[in-house]
């Protein structure tokens, strides 16, 4: 059972996120019947309502991460399974409240959990994933994962509610954007990989090599879904292209337009993004904005920065297949349309 995306794989061409999937395909499918079997549920629309979105597809890299960290770090155990399960349901948990915080109808390529069930029982559904998360982790026994898992939930919802306080707020700077994409995305990208070198009992040095790896992948991979919010093709995303713009929120592509704009053009983005007044054509004005300023095409290399630091952190690592793998798919995460 190769749940890894909801797009005709014979579509598409193969990625480097594909080749380190293969690399970990076997365990990948433990994984897969680790999460269905325990988002069960004697509560019906829980299994239904998770059911629903798991089933919808999704790239699982976070859980790829996991798998392929313990891989690299030689461990020979069953642990690490589980633990991809528990960063999975981590991950869908906080889709869920995502979706219903930024009201997007669209994930996945499919109507969102909140479309379809309302936001209640999403956000109620979130809870219980959270929750069914943190008694498995338990039942893994190790409180070096729980520490590190418990905190990266704790940082996800901080960083959630930081972007909430500075929604909006056209002036934000790019530090500030930086402390939320951090917050809310790579800290589960790096807890997601240091939890791979925590069950193989390897030394500090590499267990930080694989948080620095996954916490600068991370905020690749944010600043990317930031650029493809508004350049993507929406059919490949399974996303709605320009919720960002249409929700007021900041991101960098914003940042650096609004900085590099004139008097009238930050007039434009104080209306759009400030007083949420949007007409027709504006969003099209927003992405001709941005591609004026190479907002979006700076955007994306201030990720290759990010994505160059992430190769740095393996430098520790002999060469491996998995090691050429994990370096490859910085690539994927910058190139990357959907
Ligand atoms: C979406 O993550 C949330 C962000 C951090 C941007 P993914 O793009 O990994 O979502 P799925 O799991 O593949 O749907
Ligand atoms: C992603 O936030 C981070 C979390 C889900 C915690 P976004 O709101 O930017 O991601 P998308 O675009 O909805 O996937
Ligand atoms: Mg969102
Ligand atoms: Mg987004």
């Amino acid at each position: 059972m190769a749940v890894v995306t909801n797009l005709d794989p014979k579509r598409r061409k193969s990625t480097p996120l594909d080749e380190l999937t293969s690399l970990v395909s076997q365990d990948l499918d433990s994984v897969n019947e680790l999460i269905l079997a325990n988002m069960h549920s004697s509560v019906e629309m829980i299994p239904q309502l998770a059911g629903y979105i798991i089933a919808a597809g999704g790239k699982r890299l976070r859980p790829v991460l996991t798998l392929a960290a313990a891989q690299l770090c030689g461990y020979r155990g069953e642990n690490h399974k589980m633990l991809a399960a528990v960063v999975e349901f981590i991950h869908t948990a906080t889709l869920l409240h995502d979706d219903v915080v930024d009201e997007s109808d669209l994930r996945r390529g499919l109507a969102s959990a909140n479309a379809v069930f309302g936001n209640k029982a999403s956000v109620l559904v979130g809870d219980f994933l959270f929750s069914r998360a943190f008694e498995l982790m338990v039942g893994v026994g190790s409180l070096d994962v729980l520490r590190i898992l418990s905190k990266a939930s704790a940082v996800i919802a901080e960083g959630e509610v930081l972007q909430l306080q500075t929604s909006n707020d056209t002036e934000t700077s790019e530090q500030a954007y930086l402390e939320v994409i951090k917050a809310k995305t790579a800290e589960l990208f790096a807890a997601a990989c240091r939890v791979g070198a925590v069950v193989a009992a390897r030394p500090q040095a590499e267990e930080m090599a694989l948080y620095d790896y996954g916490m600068n992948l991370g905020i690749a991979f944010q600043l990317v879904d930031d650029v493809l919010d508004y350049s993507a093709k929406q059919a490949k995303l399974g996303k709605t292209v320009g919720d960002d713009f249409r929700e007021g929120k900041i991101t960098l592509p914003i940042v650096l337009a609004f900085r590099r704009g004139n008097d009238e053009e930050r007039a434009f983005w104080r209306r759009t993004m400030e007083e949420l007044d949007q007409q027709d054509g504006d969003l099209e004005r927003a992405q001709q904005l941005m591609v004026r300023h190479n907002a979006l095409k700076d955007t994306v290399e201030r990720a290759r920065h990010y994505g160059a630091i992430a190769r740095d952190a393996l430098g520790l690592f002999p060469d491996s297949a998995v090691k050429r793998a994990l370096l490859d798919v910085i690539d994927f995460v910058i190139d990357r349309d959907y």
